[in-house]
């Protein structure tokens, strides 16, 4: 089998995956250009169109768990099936970074480091975890392992989904489906956290109503995609007070230009796309189990339904 690496990664990135790829699945070809040969496309957001044009593609496997951007690529090979990154390693990576943001936002550590650079001594009052309410938007991969850990340090934990689905999620985490639940949940909740795949449903969801309809004085954690959110609006509501903090890892542009009113602002806590990296040694694993998958006939794992864009 030969299967082609590209992407938007710098040549030392892309060393490190080809040794990585090579390593785990050592029985495939792996080559960098793209040539008639290629039965696997393995890529981490490639330029558009890099795809086209390869007679014996039969699966296109992103090193990335979003695929907005490569989905986005109007060229891509409509009947080849895509499968995205799912990579236990990653989830934990995103629950604790969850768990940094919530717990800093619960017990005030974000507002004790505006005090510092204010020399200002305050206790802010200190309320139990059981009594802070947390909606995790998206209950996938990332999801999931967010509302758990969450749930498993005593917060109340509500997950949002499309629909109702099979995989249950113990120890407590509430869920619920549908647009017509979102206001209940977001009148209810201390920290929206939003884990999302951005389709043409998600775009801009976190707008001008989204924020109004939260409880005043939440705060907003995107782990997710910048485009989920309208930045003029979450501003507006953090400058007028109805939101007490944002912290943000996505962007719009990344990186994120350096006159952004974010930087500067002292109620958001900015992240460089750095909620959950891929990492190579577990990632190169997850492609190989795929590429064994396609190579023995046996069903492909984490496949994309490429119309609903996630
Ligand atoms: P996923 O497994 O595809 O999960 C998607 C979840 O969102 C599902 O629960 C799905 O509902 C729900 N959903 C989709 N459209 C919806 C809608 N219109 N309304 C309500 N719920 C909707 O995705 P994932 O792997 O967990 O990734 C989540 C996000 O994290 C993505 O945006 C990804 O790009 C981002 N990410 C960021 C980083 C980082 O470092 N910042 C790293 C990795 C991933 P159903 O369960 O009903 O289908
Ligand atoms: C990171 O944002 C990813 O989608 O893997």
């Amino acid at each position: 089998m030969t299967a082609l690496l590209c992407g938007s990664f710098e040549d030392t990135e892309r060393d490190e995956w080809l040794q990585a790829l090579r390593q785990a699945a050592p029985e495939v070809d792996w080559v960098l250009q793209p040539s008639p040969q290629v039965e696997v496309a393995v890529v981490a957001n490639p330029p558009p169109g890099l795809l086209q044009g390869l007679p014996r593609l039969k699966l296109i496997q992103s090193l990335w768990a979003g695929v907005d951007r490569l989905l986005a690529d109007p060229t891509l090979p409509a009947g080849v099936p895509v499968a995205r990154m799912v990579d236990p390693a990653m989830s934990r990576a995103m629950a604790e970074t969850a768990l940094w943001a919530v717990l800093s936002l619960h017990r005030g550590f974000f507002a004790y480091a505006r005090q510092q650079a204010q020399a200002r001594w305050q206790p802010l009052p200190q309320r139990r975890a059981d009594e802070l309410h947390v909606l995790v938007l998206g209950l996938g991969a990332m999801g999931r392992a967010v509302a758990q850990a969450l749930r498993a340090q005593g917060y109340a934990v509500t997950g949002w989904r499309r629909e109702p689905g099979a995989a249950a999620i113990d120890d407590g985490v509430q869920q619920a489906h549908g647009d017509e639940a979102l206001p209940r949940l977001l009148a209810q909740a201390d920290v929206v956290l939003n884990l999302l795949p951005l389709t043409p449903d998600t775009h801009g969801l976190v707008d001008r109503r989204f924020l109004a309809a939260m409880r005043p004085g939440a705060s907003l954690v995107n782990l997710a995609r910048g485009a989920h959110v309208v930045d003029e609006d979450l501003l507006a509501a953090l400058d007028a007070g109805q939101l007490a903090h944002a912290v943000l890892d996505v962007f719009h542009t990344e990186p994120l230009p350096p006159d952004h009113r974010y930087w500067q602002h002292p109620r958001v806590t900015v992240l460089p796309h750095v909620a959950a990296l891929t990492d190579p040694r577990s990632a190169a694993q997850v492609v190989a189990q795929n590429l064994r998958a396609l190579a023995a006939g046996l069903p492909l794992q984490h496949l994309v339904r490429r119309e609903r864009g996630y």
